[in-house]
């Protein structure tokens, strides 16, 4: 049974790799600094450093990534990997611009395809043990990852949904309500540090790092609209495949 991803544990997470994440955030400010103004950043500071800890708790053999922009989240997960020293982390975009901007010296553990992933399925590990998307926010999108994706892979593994939160309530049609309203029917519950829907987590998060001496930002916005949870049971089943015109 994993551990529930909560503010227990995410808090132990910190202090227990407070040094390694230390340094890894040095890298990423240097990282920021050196890619000026042709990366843009998605995942804020709270919310790369949570799945950061939550790969180097697991030790996963394999993550998959959807959505890597510029390669930011990427190299994020890519540190963990190479703090773990094991894992390989497989990444989707229908844009090319991540391999010019993630380090080189982490893409060993790295594979990359070019392409829509609704058409690139059978790239994705049937063993996978993470995964995280940031891809396209609407609920077409939303359905097709939760009828077509989620029910393929291990129940139990955590999985990650960006810019869920931006606001107390996930809007109306959006990827954030769809997958929300999916939770629900399969009665499990979601972690969040987002500062409009959990300024409880988002606070306690912040007066800790504040104590470890983590403070200075790495990317300046603080919303953190990013959901975790872990792949319930009655959600998966047997790999099958989906046709890319049903998923829009
Ligand atoms: C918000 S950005 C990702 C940001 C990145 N995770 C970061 O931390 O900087 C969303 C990305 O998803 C990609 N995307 C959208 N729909 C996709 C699809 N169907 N398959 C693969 N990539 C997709 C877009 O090209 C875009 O680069």
């Amino acid at each position: 049974m994993p551990a529930a991803i909560d503010l227990a544990h995410i808090s132990e997470l910190y202090r227990t790799h407070r040094d390694d994440l230390a340094r890894v955030r040095e890298h990423m400010r240097a990282h920021r600094r050196h890619t000026g103004h042709t990366m843009t950043p998605r995942l804020d500071d709270l919310e790369a450093e949570i799945t950061y800890l939550l790969l180097r708790h697991n030790t996963p053999a394999t993550v998959v990534e959807i959505g890597t922009a510029h390669g930011w989240s990427t190299a994020w997960i890519l540190h963990a990997l190479h703090d773990n020293g094991t894992g390989h982390l497989h990444s989707f975009d229908t844009t090319d611009h991540a391999p010019q901007h993630v380090p080189h010296h982490l893409t060993d553990q790295w594979t990359f395809t070019h392409g829509d992933v609704r058409t690139h399925t059978h790239l994705i590990p049937a063993r996978t043990d993470h995964l995280c998307i940031d891809a396209a926010h609407n609920g077409w999108f939303a359905r097709w990852y939760l009828h077509h994706l989620l029910p393929t892979l291990a129940p139990g593994i955590p999985v990650s949904v960006h810019d869920v939160f931006h606001q107390r309530r996930a809007l109306p049609f959006t990827e954030g309500a769809v997958v929300l309203a999916w939770l629900t029917a399969h009665t499990t519950n979601f972690f969040t540090a987002s500062a409009a829907r959990a300024p409880h987590h988002h606070q306690a998060l912040t007066d800790l790092k504040k104590q470890l001496h983590l403070t200075e930002p790495v990317h300046t916005s603080h919303r953190n609209p990013m959901i975790y949870f872990h792949l319930p049971h009655s959600a998966t089943r047997a790999r099958t495949a989906a046709p890319a015109h049903h998923a829009r």
